[in-house]
């Protein structure tokens, strides 16, 4: 079956691994938000994620990912997916983007957070709290027998009728001893179209919400991407498996995770 579909099953032992590295990830993400506020740069927070990086003994998986230059992607507003981290201020009512991917032993977890600076406008914060939501929704639709396509319909069943919208050029992944692997997770789908969800697989769910329009400018750096009509842009992310005993979060901080 996996050999079919190219989905790389996990064993209760490899998602015992990914779960240990996942608490790290959490706990890495969960300082650099400390650090979303007023006056600290994207930098600030990259320079921190590489010295926790040492400290924890994981790899900033994506510091030369395909030429990628960073550990962390860091976006502020109009800006979407893959930021490179500048030493842009973080100001006030700024809406802040963080994702970041660790590996260790040949294992991967990803996630992203984002947090509103102080005074965010009504809009902004119903941004980034749907956006949750669309990952929290999506996470619980996560059974055996459930497919991709239900997963994506959970996603943009809340944020499309908000007048927001997900992005349909990146999408989430399987991911075990590859930052990416079969199968695709779009943020959009039909219910009952697409895989069926099996025991074993694990992957990102990670709603990608602009505040109008999805589509994306890139960057000459060739990574950094704005969201073209310049809406503002959220976005969260979990790695999750699912075991026996249904859907599990690995990228939580042991019980008083933040997220
Ligand atoms: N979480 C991002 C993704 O899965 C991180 C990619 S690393 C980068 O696409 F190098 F591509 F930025
Ligand atoms: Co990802």
């Amino acid at each position: 079956m996996s050999a079919k579909t190219g989905i790389i099953l996990k064993t209760p032992q490899q998602v015992e691994k990914m779960k240990e590295l996942g608490s790290i990830l959490a706990e890495i993400v969960a300082n650099l938000y400390e650090l979303v506020e007023v006056g600290n740069t994207p930098l600030d927070l990259e320079k921190r994620a590489i010295e926790l990086c040492r400290e924890f003994e994981v790899n900033p998986s994506c510091m030369g990912y395909m030429g990628y230059p960073a550990a962390t992607c860091i976006g502020v507003n109009d800006q979407a997916v893959h930021n490179i981290p500048k030493d842009n201020k973080f100001k006030d009512g700024d809406i802040v983007t963080i994702d970041m991917v660790i590996d260790q032993d040949g294992w991967f977890v990803d996630h992203a957070v984002t947090k509103g600076i102080w005074n965010v406008d009504t809009k902004g914060r119903e941004l980034i709290e749907n956006t949750k939501k669309a990952m929290e929704k999506a996470i619980s639709t996560v059974k055996a027998g459930k497919t991709i396509g239900d997963l994506g319909a959970a996603m943009e069943g809340i944020i499309k009728p908000l007048g927001f919208s997900v992005l349909r050029n990146y999408v989430g992944h399987g991911i075990g001893q590859e930052m990416h692997e079969e199968p695709k997770i779009p943020c959009f789908g039909t219910p009952g179209q697409g895989e069926e969800l099996k025991e074993g697989m694990v992957f990102t769910i990670e709603p990608m919400v602009a505040e109008y329009e999805p589509d994306i400018t890139l960057d000459s750096d060739g990574w950094s991407t704005r969201l073209t009509d310049g809406g503002r842009f959220a976005m969260f992310e979990h790695t999750v498996a699912l075991n026996a005993s249904g859907v599990e979060i690995l990228t939580k901080r042991s019980e008083k995770g933040l997220f």
